[in-house]
């Protein structure tokens, strides 16, 4: 955001030592060095390569102002607060649930936190019935979803995990993202008990190895990545 807000405070005095156009060309191209320089995945770059022209592309048609706000509020339903989490929604795959079904400790109390719209929850509700299930999420569109197909024995919380206490489970499921990890690994050591399991798909805890990596062998070298509390 930071990127953005900077490239398009630079268009006004751009546009009046050079062109307009050549203004539209500069900034996209330092937008894109920038992120190329300080984000951590490589999509980002090309999306600030393509923001500003979409902008000048867009400002061509005739779109009235509340498509704009409308646009905006869909993202906030279907997203919540990413631009302050870095937690977009995605959700884990097939492999993922297939490998939690065969490792999440018998009897658990199991949480999923940052439920999405309840895969892992539908899942395991179907697979694993000695499980007791809870999940949290806190965009109000993957909840509702969750809240509609999840059964009325798991509960589903539309609450920031951050206030939920991860004491009261066994074994705690996140697919989150690597901004969220150094926190809620400090969470999780500060509240889970000792001898129950953190498992994160995909992303690391910086430097604390696992006890135990899975391989998912899926298109994206996924991984999930348990730690013995
Ligand atoms: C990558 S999705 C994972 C969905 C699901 N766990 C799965 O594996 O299919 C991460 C979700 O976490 C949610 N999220 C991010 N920060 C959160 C927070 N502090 N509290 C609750 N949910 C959060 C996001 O809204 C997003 O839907």
């Amino acid at each position: 955001m930071l990127i953005t807000l900077v490239s398009l405070l630079l268009l006004f005095p751009l546009s009046h030592f050079f062109s307009p156009l050549a203004a539209t060309m500069v900034i996209p191209l330092t937008a894109f060095i920038a992120a190329y320089v300080l984000h951590d995945r490589f999509w980002w770059k090309w999306m600030h390569l393509c923001f500003l022209p979409l902008l000048i592309v867009c400002s061509q048609f005739d779109i009235q102002s509340y498509w704009y706000l409308l646009a905006l509020l869909l993202c906030w339903f279907i997203f919540g607060r990413v631009m302050i989490s870095r937690v977009p929604l995605y959700l884990s795959n097939r492999a993922a649930l297939q490998q939690l079904q065969g490792i999440v400790p018998e009897q658990a109390n199991f949480l999923d936190i940052g439920a999405g719209t309840g895969t892992v929850l539908h899942y395991l509700a179907q697979h694993r019935a000695d499980l007791n299930l809870s999940g949290v999420e806190y965009a109000k569109g993957p909840w509702l979803l969750g809240k509609i197909r999840l059964p009325a024995k798991v509960a589903w919380l539309n609450v920031d995990y951050k206030n939920v206490d991860l004491g009261a489970f066994e074994c705690v499921y996140a697919f989150l993202s690597s901004a969220a990890m150094p926190d809620l690994w400090q969470q999780a050591v500060q509240q889970m008990r000792p001898g129950t399991l953190f498992i994160s798909n995909t992303f690391v805890v910086p430097e604390i190895p696992a006890d135990q990596v899975i391989d998912l062998n899926d298109w994206k070298d996924g991984k999930l990545f348990l730690w013995r509390m």
